[in-house]
């Protein structure tokens, strides 16, 4: 079948990379894609979801997979379903989970699935009434989409103040934050979990742990993401039953009677308190870096598990993964995540290290001129390193990490350091 894939990041490289190795998939094309992604499929430079549709439809393609929440929030999959095309991906209502806050909270809290206690507001006297009750650290959230920065984390209860007031005066986010979230702040360690939707079918993927900050020892400010790793062992078989249990199944079960049946990814961010699960989001796609290292995993052809999902069929499916695990290490460019820097060649030792079977780039922020490729993104690629344990596959991440050059990578060393001697 030939497929479509939304998006340009490292993310949908990596979902690019798993349908080339699946023998269902003839041609890929990504819209509007990168650098790398143009070396085994077709770049499509449209936006207009109604022009992306005419599109498939003269080409014949069979599925549409949506990477990014943007165009998720902004409706494409209803413009699609609307014209009878297959596409992956949640609804514009659906979407809502991720693309406000207050609609997320107000979800979680009516369908009693575990969450940090909170109030939403847009009033600056009922916020600072909350404030005063809650104990430090406080978080503060803007409502709408703030591309991974409206959270804050406040350490006082001043700095809490002027955080929501500078939020709800629009002038930290312009509207995105003229409705907050304020919430107690949870203290655990953090989880990424994904299922794969169909509106009431689900598959969980395994569970991956993201690095936020961007740099070592989670220090330095919060970033898109600088690594991740797959599975986590800090997941065991009676974790994995309560998240489906309690949140999961009452997620899809909720949307369901809010009318907006779930499909796609459900990407829950959980924070783990004494083995119990707690919702800290939801989003609507994959994570990225988290991608990049659940694609490497899935035995299941990527073309089955996608187009079952988005035809309803998915109790049809027995998911499978391989027997492995999978970790990414992001190289940025100089100034990330503050500014852009000056676009500079990436340079690939070759041959490349014997050791590195089974070791792959994901490619996000380069863009191509001729035979060479440019370091243009703020998350510039991904090393990723497969093996039989988390320590060989991080070794194998970190070895190719050394044969990749461009001017001012920079790069976390510590990626997956939770679960090192474990
Ligand atoms: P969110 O976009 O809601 O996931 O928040 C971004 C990050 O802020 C999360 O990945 C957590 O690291 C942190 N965070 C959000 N809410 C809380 C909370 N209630 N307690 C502790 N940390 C939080
Ligand atoms: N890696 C976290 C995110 O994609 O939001």
């Amino acid at each position: 079948m030939d497929i479509l894939i939304v998006g340009s990041g490292g993310r949908e490289y990596s979902i690019a990379l798993a349908l080339k190795r699946d023998k269902n998939v003839k041609n890929i094309y990504v819209a509007p894609g990168n650098g790398a992604t143009s070396e085994f499929a077709t770049n499509i430079d449209i936006k207009d979801f109604n022009k992306l549709a005419d599109f498939v439809q003269e080409n014949g393609i069979n599925l549409t997979i949506v990477g990014p929440e943007a165009p998720l929030v902004d409706g494409i999959v209803d413009v699609f379903k609307k014209r009878d095309l297959l596409i992956f991906g949640s609804s514009k209502n659906a979407s809502k989970l991720e693309g406000s806050k207050i609609y997320m909270k107000n979800f979680l809290s009516k369908y009693k699935i575990p969450t940090a206690s909170y109030i939403e507001t847009n009033s600056l006297a009922s916020a600072y009434d909350f404030i005063e009750s809650l104990t430090l650290p406080i978080v503060i959230k803007a409502d709408g989409l703030c591309a991974g920065k409206g959270v804050i984390i406040a350490n006082s209860k001043e700095e809490a103040k002027s955080t929501a007031k500078d939020m709800l005066s629009g002038e930290s986010f312009g509207d995105a934050g003229k409705s907050i979230v304020i919430e107690e702040f949870l203290d655990g360690y953090e989880l990424s979990v994904f299922a794969i939707c169909d509106g009431k079918n689900y598959k969980i993927l395994p569970a991956a742990q993201d690095h936020k900050r961007l740099l070592d020892g989670d220090k330095g400010p919060n970033t898109g993401g600088m690594g991740a790793y797959a599975p986590t062992p800090l997941i065991d078989e009676e974790l994995y039953k309560k998240i489906e249990t309690r949140v999961v199944e009452p997620t899809l079960e909720g949307m369901q009677k809010e009318g907006s049946p779930y499909t796609g990814v459900l990407f829950i961010g959980l924070m783990i308190i004494d083995d119990e699960p707690i919702v800290l989001e939801y989003n609507v796609r994959f994570g990225d870096p988290e991608c990049e290292v659940l694609m490497p995993l899935l035995k299941t052809p990527a073309s089955e598990l996608f187009y079952k999902a988005a035809d309803g069929y998915l109790d049809d499916l027995d998911i499978e993964f391989y027997d492995r695990y999978a970790v990414a290490v992001v190289i940025a460019s100089q100034n990330y995540p503050y500014k852009s820097s000056t676009p500079s060649e990436i340079i690939i030792d070759n041959p490349i290290h014997k050791e590195l079977d089974g070791t792959h780039i994901s490619y996000a922020g380069v863009s191509r001129e001729g035979d060479k490729l440019y370091a243009t993104g703020g998350r510039v690629l991904l090393s990723v390193g497969t093996g039989g344990s988390i320590q060989e596959a991080r070794d194998k991440a970190y070895l190719q990490c050394g044969q990749i050059h461009f001017a001012g990578k920079q790069f976390r060393q510590d990626i997956a350091y939770q679960v090192l001697n474990r």
